[in-house]
């Protein structure tokens, strides 16, 4: 159910959300990638679509059906997430990034499926980190409202409330993927969507829902502060 006081809210904007995880190749047929399940990113496309925005959603490999309406853009690595972010910043209002993006990447990808070598027990894999994708939209000159998740096990509020400030935030939700009852690969989530207003710290954390009606919630507030 869409409420009625959310139709419209951004009808006119353009909502680009980055979702799901990124896979980066070992080889032609090896990746190292994550259990992020995309929902989290579809739901917020679908609340996006329902306040009446365009929706360019660039997904890494999900199992999940795009919303009818999206513009999607389907990517394998974090560097082709990125090239898909940058290709759509001119157009974009309000930048999400719900992405479970890979940090390292193998620095050198095998042209042919890497052999086990005889008496070899241990494989040292060389890995280089990830361009940071959201935190190079948020220092764009083309930036758009940018907003961030923050995936933590640990001291949750306070390392999201610090990725706000150096990634170059306007509003974080943070995520406390230490429980397995919820968040990362679960129909449900609970989260807190932090921000900075006359720089102090301020917070919301709606009820533990389905993902779907806390995306409603976070889009509604995500859009009050876009207007402000
Ligand atoms: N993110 C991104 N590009 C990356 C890494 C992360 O755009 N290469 C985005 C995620 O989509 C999320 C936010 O940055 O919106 C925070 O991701 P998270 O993994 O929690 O933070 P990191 O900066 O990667 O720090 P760490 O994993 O070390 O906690
Ligand atoms: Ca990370």
């Amino acid at each position: 159910t869409v409420r009625h006081d959310f139709r419209g809210l951004l009808a006119g904007k353009t909502v680009t959300i980055t979702a799901g995880p990124t896979r980066e190749a070992v080889d032609p047929v090896r990746y190292i990638s994550n259990h992020s399940s995309g929902k989290m990113g579809f739901a917020l496309a679908q609340a996006s679509l329902n306040a009446g925005a365009k929706v360019n959603l660039i997904a890494g490999p999900v199992q999940v059906m795009a919303p009818e309406g999206v513009n999607l853009t389907s990517v394998q690595s974090a560097q082709q997430m990125l090239d898909a972010s940058l290709s759509v910043i001119g157009e974009t209002d309000i930048f999400i990034a719900a992405a479970a993006v890979a940090d390292y990447r193998p620095s050198d990808v095998a042209d042919q499926k890497m052999k086990k070598q005889p008496g070899q027990d241990n494989l040292v894999l060389h890995l280089v980190q990830n361009p940071d994708i959201v935190a190079t939209v948020a220092r764009h000159v083309q930036r758009p409202f940018t907003v961030g998740f923050a995936a933590e096990t640990q001291d949750v509020e306070a390392y999201a409330a610090d990725k706000l400030v150096r990634k170059n935030l306007d509003m974080i939700i943070a995520n406390d993927v230490s429980r397995t009852d919820i968040g990362f690969n679960s129909d449900q989530n609970a989260v807190t969507l932090l921000w900075q207003e006359k720089s102090t710290l301020q917070s919301h954390s709606p009820e533990q829902a389905a993902k779907q009606d806390l995306a409603q919630d976070l889009i509604l507030c995500i859009a009050h502060r876009f207007h402000q």
